[in-house]
């Protein structure tokens, strides 16, 4: 099946709103930078769309344009965001309880922030125990809520006199699901919704709500989400883009910038422990041990698959992965991990690696929701539809096709949202062969 039919994409005419469900760290730090960079008071950094450039043609030709030169994408001062959160704050109250940004930041887009309400969640205690808020909607069972949630996005559209919009899940992680017959055909599916089944998660009522409307998926949390037969079947019904899960940050960016170094270089490994303390809400949400098992599985596959264990057995056979979050609420924000990687070289001579990120989690997913909300609207307007495996690049836990193997390794990744990019664009493809400058 070759559902991914790419056409030039149409140009990037009129608004783009930017739906978020769950507008805490993440998405505050995400509309506050945007609204800064739209006053001309930050920068965009970390974002590839905004500061990277992209090689064209031959190394001899020098074409390097910005990646947003390249790309119709959506221009910043045509971004305009809403979403859903059970707390009521505004944004700049919500920025200020984040603690992320300082005052002399939040200060000179108070008005834009404050303007900006959650409007009333889809929420189920049962998959997030430690969190409870009032911003909540009632309905007398899951398909309502999705048709309420449907309502709130046709409002928005309309308000906000929007052409097109984009959803990107930036709400808190749900307990560990595996997928079960209701998520196995869109039929089945919605027969769960109309029977309040309870293996359907909030987000998932949120991912079948915004592809119903055609409106791109990104799922920046570990949860299944629109990880599931019946919602990937809906992306391809209705013609929509859908990527996930869990954006790629801190340690998990960390382990698959090293890892494929090491591999490449066929340098062995005994063993990777990985922790890290935060203190944010999202801490609070993985403290719990169901909601810590998403994270958990999202991030103990990566180092598998650079590694291939199976097939370098005498370098990585015997390696020993370990991760662990820590709830430490002094931290706020501010992530310490600390990796410790068991290596060895020639002959078996053992070493050691010690890694010490201090980090900023939200400073470093904010610039990644802002890729993915340009990238998702790109490919719908290039009238790619279903998973985008080409935005792995951003996710701890891409999402594939069934029975592929994932990518994990940064470089590769790259590679490939670039050669995607060129492709659209009708450029040559880079192979990074060489030969024929000699
Ligand atoms: N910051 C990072 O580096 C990073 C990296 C990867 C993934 N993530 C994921 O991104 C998500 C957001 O992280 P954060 O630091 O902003 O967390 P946060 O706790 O500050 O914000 C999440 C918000 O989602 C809200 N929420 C929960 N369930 C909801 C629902 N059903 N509908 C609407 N709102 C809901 C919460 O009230 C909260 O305000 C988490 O799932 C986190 O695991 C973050």
């Amino acid at each position: 099946m070759n559902s991914n039919k790419i056409q030039k994409p149409l140009p990037a005419n009129g608004k783009l709103g930017v739906l978020i469900p769950g507008m805490g760290a993440v998405a505050t730090t995400f509309i506050a930078g945007v609204e800064a960079v739209k006053k001309n008071i930050a920068l965009p950094i970390g974002s590839m769309t905004q500061m990277s450039t992209i090689r064209l043609g031959k190394r001899t030709e020098n074409r390097q344009p910005l990646v947003k030169d390249f790309v119709p994408l959506a221009n910043l001062q045509d971004m305009v965001f809403g979403g859903w959160d059970i707390f009521e704050d505004n944004m700049y109250e919500a920025a200020k309880t984040a603690e992320v940004l300082e005052s002399k930041h939040l200060e000179p887009i108070r008005k834009e922030l404050e303007a900006i309400r959650p409007m009333s969640a889809v929420f189920d205690k049962a998959y997030i125990k430690n969190l409870d808020g009032p911003n909540v909607k009632k309905g007398a069972d899951k398909m309502e809520l999705a048709n309420q949630l449907m309502e709130d996005i046709r409002n928005f559209i309309k308000l906000n006199g929007c052409d097109r919009a984009v959803m990107v899940w930036c709400a808190s992680t749900e307990k560990y699901v595996e997928p079960s017959s209701v998520h196995e055909t869109l039929d089945a599916f919605e027969e769960g919704m109309r029977n309040n089944d309870p293996r359907i998660s909030p987000s998932m009522i949120y991912a079948y709500a915004a592809l119903n409307l055609s409106i791109p998926f990104a799922n920046g949390a570990p949860n299944l989400t629109c990880d599931i037969p019946a919602l990937i079947e809906l992306a391809y019904r209705t013609g929509t883009p859908i990527a996930g899960k869990d954006f790629k940050t801190g340690q998990t960016l960390m382990k698959t910038i090293v890892a494929p170094g090491l591999h490449a270089r066929a340098i062995g490994v005994s063993g990777w422990f990985s922790t890290n303390i935060l203190g944010n809400r999202d801490g609070k949400v993985l403290d719990d041990p169901e909601n810590f098992k998403t994270k958990e599985v999202s991030k103990l596959s990566v180092l598998e698959e650079i590694f291939d264990p199976q097939n370098n057995p005498e370098l990585y056979g015997e390696m020993y992965h370990k991760v662990r979050i820590n709830y430490y609420p002094p931290r706020g924000d501010n992530k310490e991990s600390w990796d410790n990687i068991d290596i060895f070289g020639w002959m078996g001579y053992p070493m050691q690696i010690k890694i010490n990120f201090l980090c900023r989690d939200s400073i470093l997913a904010a610039p990644i929701v802002l890729d993915l909300a340009l990238f998702m609207d790109l490919a719908k307007r290039a009238h790619m539809k279903g998973i985008q495996e080409w935005l792995s690049f951003y996710f701890k836990s891409p999402q594939v096709k069934t029975g592929l193997r994932h990518e994990h390794d940064i470089f590769k990744q790259l590679i490939k949202l670039q050669n995607t990019l060129r492709y659209i664009m009708g450029e040559d493809l880079i192979t990074h062969l060489g030969l024929d400058y000699y």
